[in-house]
């Protein structure tokens, strides 16, 4: 029986696949799984330790209550998104707040409250959502660089790997809290303001209308796409509660919450992109010398997208079927680990 080692747990796989005999393909730290309610003695357990919990209110004092780790899978995840958060509304109010102030002594700090928090959350989802993605792709590198599945992950990966759907659920609430920001915009007194001076200065020059039909179809197609992006992480955020997760088989678990996933990735940084549309080739975006934060929110997930692709190229995706499913290759560094087990 071939077992890994998983943080501070060993995984026995084949025992994994006990717990779950309805998911029984090979890795299971490839996939987002969540094991805490898998068969129904562990249910009971789980609810046992539960109950336990409650009327622990009653029996516990209050030190013993702060000696237990608070959500401790949740930690990673909740670091991870704080920082991104904090440089970006940095990065964010530099440019669109403190530079204008500098540069032309023009008072824009209204925009703090919501437009600069607005790119804040949509570069922490998006960024989020690539974090999910990015570890399976360093695992099958991985895997494809040693040959093997039997090879331990490095603990940092195994860790990653198991916060992956915490890591996507605050993608998720990141996105929503994006979407109420962005669909309030036109309700803003700023922007009533702003319409009005336009209306006006069209009304100075003579101007009847004051359609563009190129930014029409940009806004139509990205808030569209934007739109079916947070369809699919709410799909994805569905189908990762337990209950619903263990209502699916692995196959349609795996194919919602990979398939889909990167669906839903791919959707968002084309919604991203096209937001840009022409911006990208416009010099003036560049302020003191920094790119704009859309191009610093698409070059993770763009990352991603890409190395997925390559590994879905035959020749490593044959390889890695292989490999996932017991098949040893006799590489140099193969080779050192089999030594170095025996
Ligand atoms: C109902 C769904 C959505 C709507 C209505 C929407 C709308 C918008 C709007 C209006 C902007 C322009 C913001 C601005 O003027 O600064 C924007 C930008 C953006 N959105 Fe969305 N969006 C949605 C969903 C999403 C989702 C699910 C993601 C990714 C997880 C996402 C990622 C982005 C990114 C990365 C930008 C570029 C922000 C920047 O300028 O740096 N959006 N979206």
């Amino acid at each position: 029986m071939e077992k890994r080692e998983c943080g501070n747990h060993a995984i026995d796989q084949n025992a994994g696949q006990n717990i779950m005999p309805r998911r029984n393909t090979g890795n299971l730290n490839y996939l987002n799984v969540d094991m805490q309610v898998a068969n129904p003695s562990e249910a009971a357990a789980l609810f046992d330790l539960h109950q336990a919990h409650h009327f622990g209110e009653f029996e516990y004092s209050s030190e013993q209550h702060c000696k237990q780790d608070l959500f401790p899978k949740w930690h990673l995840p909740m670091k991870t998104a704080s920082v991104i958060s904090l440089l970006t509304f940095i990065y964010t109010s530099m440019r669109d707040v403190i530079y204008p102030f500098i540069t032309r002594k023009e008072n824009v700090f209204y925009k703090i409250p919501i437009l600069v928090i607005n790119k804040v959350l949509p570069v922490t989802s998006i960024t989020l959502l690539a974090l999910v993605y990015l570890p399976g792709i360093l695992a099958a590198g991985f895997q494809l660089y040693f040959g093997t599945k039997y090879k331990r992950f490095p603990q940092w990966l195994d860790r990653w790997m198991l916060s992956r759907k915490q890591f996507g659920l605050l993608s998720f609430f990141f996105a929503t809290l994006h979407a109420c920001y962005s669909l309030c915009y036109p309700m803003r007194r700023s922007y009533r303001y702003k319409l009005l001076n336009w209306a006006f200065q069209q009304v100075k020059q003579k101007k009847e209308n004051a359609w563009i039909e190129h930014d029409v179809w940009r806004m139509e197609i990205y808030v569209s796409l934007g739109i079916l992006g947070l369809a699919l992480l709410a799909l994805l955020a569905i189908t990762s509660i337990p209950s619903v997760s263990h209502s699916l088989t692995w196959r349609e678990f795996h194919c919602i919450q990979s398939k889909m996933g990167y669906l839903s990735l791919l959707l968002c940084t084309v919604h991203a992109l096209v937001f840009a549309w022409n911006k990208w080739v416009d010099a003036s975006q560049f302020i003191w010398y920094t790119p704009p934060s859309f191009m610093v929110a698409v070059f993770l997930p763009s990352v991603v997208l890409l190395c997925k692709c390559v590994l879905l190229l035959p020749c490593f995706r044959k390889r890695i079927r292989k490999i996932r499913s017991g098949w040893e290759a006799k590489t140099q560094a193969n080779q050192t680990s089999i030594t170095s087990r025996l």
